[in-house]
């Protein structure tokens, strides 16, 4: 990778450590923003066109007009810096604003020009060894807002979350609202019961993971038990398996929830998830 890495700004490319924004940004004062994560591997970009239906629909319900992205080739952005930086196997952010206010005000006008910030994040996945150990994770009330289908660049609740569960050895929290499970503070989640995997359905309380996406898509290649359903405390507790999908990390097995162990390392059908996920990746992104 070049020494200087760039990021795109606005139309811009320039060094990311030099890339300044306006302190007046409503991303910067209100959180008012939405985002993407998306997996480059092998200099390709994955589920390209869900990421990008997700954050149409994130800028619609935020009102931003989505159209912002038809006057925008975000494809041919993302190449670029691939190629300028050399990405092999890398993240792209995107994140989007409403753009810079006259003064701090609650209240948006219309007419802002959003902020378009496209840059490279290296985040490294967990190594095949710490997938068959699984990780830990603890259980927490889910306090955030009933918006979480939106991919909000507000994130004080999750990032809060996310460390009490680093704070306690655990690689993440698994959210519970009014007893059921919604998702983890940066993941979804799912869990294996006599050789069914189940998830929570798509509602406002949980973000659609494209990994969830991914995931349900092997489940039905590979001709898996699958089902969408609420899932108490009762239930998750008591699974055979249980595992977190990101786009860092597409299946990570939870092996101990609080001081329940769930199983004493990674469950057959995670690990196997975990491997059709890798021959996937590999083979569709040469
Ligand atoms: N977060 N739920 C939440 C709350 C998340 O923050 C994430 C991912 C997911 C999984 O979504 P996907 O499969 O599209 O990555 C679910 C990313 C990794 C982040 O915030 O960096």
């Amino acid at each position: 990778m070049s020494k200087q890495e760039i990021v795109y700004l606005n139309g811009n490319y320039s060094p990311k450590h030099k890339t300044t924004l306006s302190i007046l940004d409503r991303g910067f004062l209100f959180g008012d923003g939405v985002y993407e994560l998306i997996p480059i591997y092998n200099k390709k970009i994955f589920y390209i066109d869900a990421h990008l239906e997700r954050l149409k629909s994130s800028l619609q319900q935020i009102n931003i007009t989505p159209s912002l992205l038809e006057d925008l080739d975000i494809i041919e952005i993302i190449n670029r810096l691939i190629d300028q930086n050399n990405y092999d196997d890398y993240f792209i952010y995107i994140h989007i604003s409403r753009g810079v206010d006259q003064k701090r005000n609650h209240i948006y006008s219309e007419d802002y020009e959003p902020t378009i910030l496209i840059m490279g994040e290296n985040y490294i996945p967990f190594n095949r060894d710490v997938i068959i150990n699984g990780k830990k994770a603890i259980l927490e009330d889910d306090y955030r807002w009933l918006k979480s289908n939106i991919k909000s660049t507000s994130l004080l609740a999750n990032v809060l979350i996310k460390n009490k569960a680093n704070d306690n050895g655990a690689y993440e929290a698994l959210l519970l609202r009014d007893g059921f499970l919604t998702e983890g503070s940066a993941s979804n989640v799912f869990m294996v019961k006599d050789g069914i995997i189940k998830t929570p359905r798509l509602s406002n309380k949980l973000l659609p993971g494209i990994t969830r996406k991914f995931l349900v898509d092997l489940i039905s290649l590979h001709h898996l038990e699958y089902s969408e359903c609420d899932i108490s405390k009762h239930e998750l507790l008591d699974a055979d398996e249980i595992f977190c999908s990101s786009s860092t990390n597409p299946v990570v097995p939870i092996t101990q929830v609080n001081d329940k162990v769930i199983c004493e390392s990674a469950g057959s059908i995670s690990l196997d998830l975990y491997e059709h996920a890798q021959h996937y990746i590999k083979n569709s992104y040469k």
